[in-house]
């Protein structure tokens, strides 16, 4: 088990380097759309500044090359300044004696937020002399930022090889939850996938078979699988990559003797035609291309999950992002929601998709990551967690 925060002793006045994952959701207008990774972080950043510590957060916004104001840190700033009024300062860097000036003047129980991390081209390519530079700023390092442990980073791996180090309540709840509910699933357990490509979802889909008593694919993913058991599926997207990586998990169902459901009937439109209709699956011909699960797959799908006792969730059923094509992913958002069983869902779309069907309140666990979760599930190493040290008993 990972060292706590809260096996950290002494933290009054000491310089606590926090990173966390503030990659928040943007709207086109810039204004942040989903502050969820914000407010899941408080505990943390609440504990270390009730214990006197001088928080210095660290994260990154995006994917800049370079400096780019459309990415700054400093709304996000903003928000925090509401949940901790008069304690928040800003720093126009992230590294340098402007940075380490601020720092130097911080007070006990004071929170500096860093720019984005990622407008030095250093901190993806985890350069050692750039991890130096941050670690200067501090005596601790805390790992909260789950949705980005997978990163092998400067501001993820390297600064904590130098600086004593632990892990943040956050890190530590998604640890506990996901890994529990692979370890010791409640049966029957049923994982559901949706989402674009099923190559970034392989490891996942195989390693939670082994637990699992049925898998239900829908979303673009799932017409992999469908040409894989010899269906048409019109011009519905699919490459030649993601059906041999069908075909693989398809053989390993068959040898684990383990359930997959695939969508019967689904909501597609023509090309040229505006009007969306819907068909069973070897109706699917020609022009047409499969955009939601259809009603026959809404009923089979929730008959399966009304039997389970826990559920894990990763990926939309469809294109919700249109009107036309978001009844399968709410519906089954909804069922979810209402059924007693525990139930998790993780990755950046299904949470947004779980938030616009209102059913965030009835979910039990929803994960920050979305790379991360799911390597996690494919019970991989994240990198940025593998490297804190291990809690001394
Ligand atoms: C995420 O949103 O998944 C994390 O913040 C990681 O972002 P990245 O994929 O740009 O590294």
């Amino acid at each position: 088990m990972k060292r706590s925060i809260r096996d950290l002793v002494n933290l009054k006045g000491k310089r606590v380097f926090l990173r966390t994952d503030f990659n928040l959701p943007m709207n086109k207008a810039g204004r942040i759309s989903d502050n969820t990774r914000l407010v899941n972080e408080l505990p943390t950043i609440r504990y270390l500044v009730d214990k006197g510590a001088k928080v210095i957060i660290c994260s990154h916004l995006g994917r800049p090359n370079g400096f780019d104001f459309r990415l700054s840190l400093w709304p996000i700033t903003l928000l925090l300044m509401k949940y901790f009024p008069g304690k928040v300062q800003f720093a126009h860097k992230t590294i340098g004696p402007d940075v380490q000036e601020q720092v130097a003047s911080m007070s006990e129980g004071s929170i500096l937020v860093l720019e984005n991390v990622r407008f030095y081209k250093e901190e993806t390519q985890n350069d050692p002399e750039f991890a130096k530079q941050l670690a200067s700023l501090a005596d601790i390092y805390v790992n909260d930022a789950f949705g980005t442990s997978h990163r092998k980073h400067a501001s993820t791996y390297g600064v904590p090889r130098l600086l004593p180090n632990a892990v943040g309540f956050l890190i530590e709840n998604e640890l506990n939850i996901i890994e529990n509910a692979i370890k010791t699933p409640k049966k029957p357990f049923v994982a559901i996938f949706g989402g674009g490509k099923v190559d970034d979802k392989i490891g996942a889909l195989l390693n939670i078979m082994k637990v699992a008593d049925v898998i239900l694919i829908g979303g673009a993913m799932a017409y992999a699988f469908l040409v894989a058991e010899g269906h048409s599926v019109g011009h519905s997207l699919v490459d030649v990559d993601s059906v041999k990586v069908a075909e693989e998990v398809l053989a390993q169902a068959k040898t684990l003797n383990k359930r997959i459901v695939l969508p019967v009937d689904h909501v597609a439109y023509m090309f040229g035609d505006k009007k969306e209709k819907t068909f069973v699956t070897d109706e699917l011909s020609g022009e047409m291309v499969g955009s939601d699960i259809g009603p026959k797959t809404i009923n089979l799908f929730e008959r399966e999950i009304s039997k389970a006792n826990q559920i894990i969730w990763n990926g939309p059923l469809g294109k919700y992002e249109d009107p036309k094509f978001q009844k399968g992913t709410f519906k089954i958002a909804k069922k979810i929601g209402k059924s007693a069983a525990y139930s998790i869902v993780g990755g950046g779309d299904s949470i947004s998709a779980v938030k616009q069907a209102h059913c965030v309140k009835m979910i039990n666990h929803i994960s920050t990551g979305g790379g991360a979760t799911l390597k996690l599930l494919e019970g991989a190493p994240l990198v940025g967690i593998d490297v804190i040290q291990e809690k001394v008993v």
